[in-house]
């Protein structure tokens, strides 16, 4: 399927690694041009070398922390003007017990999950207004929806952040403008990757086994873990032309963790 948003530009933040970056490859692979940020150089030159070899596109990587104000303005000056935003960043710190939770957890959540994610919607969407044209996603976590004490710090910030672009998504569709939520459970990434390898090395297991395990333990009715890719493709067609009477929705995609009728 042609989404119709070849030439268009992309701003992917979190893009170096998991989620982010497919979004940025099927983005790419539909001809969007794209300026990339991450706070690790290694793995966001490695990710931008990547899909301008194997797409042909244009690809820009800036070295910056969305969180951070500063790293705001650098992505903007480098891209001023997107005509889509992608977002995400790296799972926020488990918390088994609340009661361990510190206020600069909260603080360290808050602008990397919510603050920062807002305050870059918030810049780039006049121009998109003014375009009559634009998309924003922001890759969220399945926690958001779903309380749980684990994942506080993750879903907390991120239920906000959902909250939000819902409400403001209503102000700006009649201006071509769409925003939605992506809420991924597990997914096979950096993060999963380090933390299940973790696991199988203390229980004298396998990555496979622990993520087997794991899916038994959280319901997960496809009984494994998602690919990043799925994600990918689903942001890329959000950010395509036929999605744009599909606005202010969270969209849970987790294999069948969680269950509702609607
Ligand atoms: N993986 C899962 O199974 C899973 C499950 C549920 C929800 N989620 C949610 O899905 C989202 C993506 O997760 P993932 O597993 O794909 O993450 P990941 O593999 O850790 O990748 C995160 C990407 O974001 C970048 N990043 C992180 N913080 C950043 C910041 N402040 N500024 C700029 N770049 C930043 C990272 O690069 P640098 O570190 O170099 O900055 C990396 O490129 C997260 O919101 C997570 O909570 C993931």
């Amino acid at each position: 399927m042609d989404l119709g948003i070849r030439g268009r530009k992309a701003i992917v933040n979190g893009a170096s690694a998991g989620m982010g970056r497919e979004a940025a490859f099927a983005l790419a692979r539909e001809g969007v041009e794209l300026c990339l940020s991450a706070r690790g150089a290694e793995r966001l030159h490695a990710t931008a070398e990547e899909i301008a070899r194997e797409t042909g596109t244009k690809v820009l990587p800036i070295l910056a922390d969305h969180a951070s104000e500063e790293g705001r303005l650098r992505i903007l000056a480098a891209c001023p003007d997107p005509d889509i935003l992608v977002s995400t960043c790296s799972p926020p710190r488990m918390t088994p017990d609340y009661r361990q939770i510190e206020l600069a957890h909260w603080r360290e959540a808050l602008d990397t999950g919510l603050l920062g994610p807002v305050q870059f919607m918030h810049a780039v969407l006049e121009g998109m207004v003014a375009r009559r044209w634009g998309r924003i996603v922001q890759i969220a976590t399945v926690a958001a929806k779903y309380p749980l004490e684990l994942r506080i710090l993750s879903g907390g910030p991120r239920a906000a952040l959902a909250n939000y672009c819902g409400a403001v998504a209503l102000r700006v569709i009649q201006h071509g403008v769409t925003i939605n939520t992506v809420l991924p459970g597990m997914f096979h990434t950096a993060f999963t990757a380090k933390q299940f390898s973790e696991r199988a090395q203390a229980a004298g297991s396998t990555y496979e086994e622990e993520v087997a395990r794991f899916s038994a333990q959280m319901n997960i009715a496809a009984g494994r873990f998602g690919e990043a890719q799925d994600v990918g493709s689903l942001v890329a067609w959000l950010c395509g032309r036929h999605a744009g009477y599909l606005t202010g929705q969270s969209i849970v995609m987790d294999g069948g963790a969680t269950r509702s009728t609607f």
